[in-house]
């Protein structure tokens, strides 16, 4: 199935009807289903990279991976069934989830470091801009979004589908993603469906070199639902691994995120309570394990 394509350089154009048009485009995708490809992004070399990272990474041997802690959720996740650390609970994928500062050392990462970090301040700057473009669409000022997120909580994954024996067709439960906006780097590999209102599951077919660009349940909340935040869910490989990299982009912890006036009417009226985006995602995040990976939604 096609979402919407939302070519980045037509939203930055000096041409205002192409800028506008682009930018309704946009909306639309986040009033429905939540979820778009992003093209002409200019993080294509970078993306590049990445996927070369987590192909070398992935193809370590497990006491190698391993040797990257895990600690206050960042870090290395196992396959289940490969952990030597049994600790470390997961589920049929694994992953590698690095911050925006150094939460996790280690010498396999260090050498990637540059480009991840390149990555990070360019792909802040690409979602900033993109919830910009919005603002006028929210009914809030421009640079609503500009001083809530210059100390922004974010979190690289980078994700590691084996080619499935058939144990699990899908190695991570369905969810929704829990903050404000993620831009997700995909191999190519086929594999990722999201649930849309009255269709059921659709698998996504992203064009070569985009990003999908996914809203969160932080935004979602804060636009009174008028923005969706979809469950989504990945299909395992069968002919080869699947890598994919997921980059969520949050606020900056002590901003409030209180309901939009202007996304509340007769018919919507305001469904959330006042909450800081810190609070909200430690209440999101802490647990016994990554709710990221175990967050059930009906089907
Ligand atoms: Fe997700």
């Amino acid at each position: 199935m096609e979402i919407r394509t939302v070519n980045y350089q037509y939203l930055q154009s000096n041409h205002t009807a192409s800028r506008n048009s682009e930018i309704e485009l946009m909306h639309l995708a986040c009033a429905d289903s939540g979820f778009f490809t992003l093209i002409d992004h200019g993080l294509e070399e970078d993306v590049e990279k990445l996927f070369e990272f987590c192909s070398s990474f992935f193809d370590r041997a497990q006491s190698e991976k391993e040797s990257v802690p895990r600690s206050d959720r960042y870090g290395y996740v196992p396959i289940t069934n490969r952990a030597i650390d049994r600790e470390r609970k997961s589920g049929n994928a694994e992953f590698l989830d690095i911050g925006l500062s150094d939460e996790v050392k280690s010498a396999v990462i260090d050498e990637y470091l540059n480009e991840i970090r390149s990555f990070q301040s360019k792909g802040v700057a690409v979602a900033l801009a993109l919830l910009r473009q919005l603002t006028h669409k929210i009914g809030v000022a421009e640079n609503f979004f500009d001083q809530k997120m210059n100390d922004p909580q974010c979190r690289m994954r980078f994700l590691h589908y084996p080619r499935s024996s058939g144990s699990s067709d899908y190695p991570l439960k369905a969810h929704t993603d829990y903050g404000l906006i993620t831009l997700l780097a995909t191999d190519g590999t086929p594999g990722l469906e999201i649930r849309q209102k009255d269709v059921g599951w659709v698998a996504i077919d992203p064009p070569e070199q985009s990003l999908v660009v996914n809203l969160g349940d932080m935004l979602a909340r804060w636009t009174n639902d008028r923005y969706n935040s979809t469950p989504h869910r990945v299909r395992a490989p069968k002919e080869v691994s699947r890598y994919s990299i997921p980059f969520f982009i949050n606020p900056n912890p002590d901003t409030v995120i209180e309901t939009i006036q202007t996304c509340v009417t007769e018919r919507r009226p305001n469904m959330y309570d006042p909450v800081t985006a810190g609070n909200y995602l430690a209440a999101r995040i802490d647990g016994d394990a990554e709710p990221y990976i175990r967050t059930e939604v009906p089907d």
